[in-house]
């Protein structure tokens, strides 16, 4: 491990573990969209990924603020959540749609907080070493972060759980339909590759998109202020 006399030392070292774990995950969530299967969710991760590439710009602007360079390290810890989401994506052709996406969510969910957590230290460090300019860059970035969890758990808890509950969806690959177009919708058929975003859905799909709407209209009104965490997956208030 590099040196680490002052608090400055150890803002860069934390600093670098991010920018190595942002830009492993520039890599990973096109292959969590891909693997989604509800459309909704694909749509997240792939929103995630253009604010992950932003997260990436925004740490090598708060390095040049502070004026160091990102240190050679590795994420370890990252490595370990991206490898599980993969073990998540290798389940594609045995599981239940809606019970991969539970699956995909519950993986993304841990690498939020995990971002959470780190983000939350920086934004401290710059404070305490007054670099405000740093801090609030960081602070954006929090945001986002504690934005995409709630989102998460707002899927999972308004369609994605409720239907892996019921066994919703059919398997994506059955071994006696291999080789043939199989009914309606044209979802199936090649063994493999994306669901279609026509994939059959219950009549939900105005009501998430618009909980999805609502529920950022209202976080954005949140965010000026560092609000909870909540936990993954979270239920507010019970039904
Ligand atoms: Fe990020
Ligand atoms: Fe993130």
């Amino acid at each position: 491990m590099d040196k680490m006399k002052s608090l400055n030392d150890l803002f860069i070292h934390e600093l670098s573990d991010l920018y190595s774990a942002e830009k492993q995950l520039t890599k990973a969530l096109p292959k969590m969209a891909k693997a989604a299967t509800s459309p909704d969710l694909r749509a997240a991760f792939e929103e995630h990924l253009e604010q992950t590439q932003g997260h990436v710009a925004r740490l090598e602007q708060v390095f040049s603020t502070i004026g160091a360079t990102p240190k050679r390290m590795v994420c370890k810890a990252m490595e370990g959540l991206v490898e599980e989401g993969k073990e998540m994506i290798e389940k594609k052709k045995e599981a239940e749609p809606a019970t991969l996406d539970a699956g995909l969510i519950a993986a993304a969910q841990r690498v939020e907080h995990y971002e959470m957590a780190g983000y939350g230290t920086v934004v401290t460090f710059a404070q305490t070493l007054g670099h405000r300019e740093a801090a609030s860059i960081l602070k954006e970035t929090l945001n986002e972060e504690k934005t995409t969890d709630k989102l998460l758990s707002k899927l999972a808890v308004s369609s994605i759980n409720p239907r892996a509950r019921k066994g919703e969806g059919e398997p994506r690959w059955r071994p006696e339909e291999t080789g043939k177009s199989s009914r309606s919708g044209g979802t199936r058929g090649s063994g493999k590759g994306t669901a279609s975003a026509g994939r059959r859905r219950t009549s939900g799909k105005s009501t998430i998109d618009s909980n999805v709407d609502n529920y950022r209209g209202e976080n954005a009104k949140e965010m000026g202020t560092s609000s909870r965490a909540a936990a993954p997956n979270e239920r507010r208030g019970g039904r």
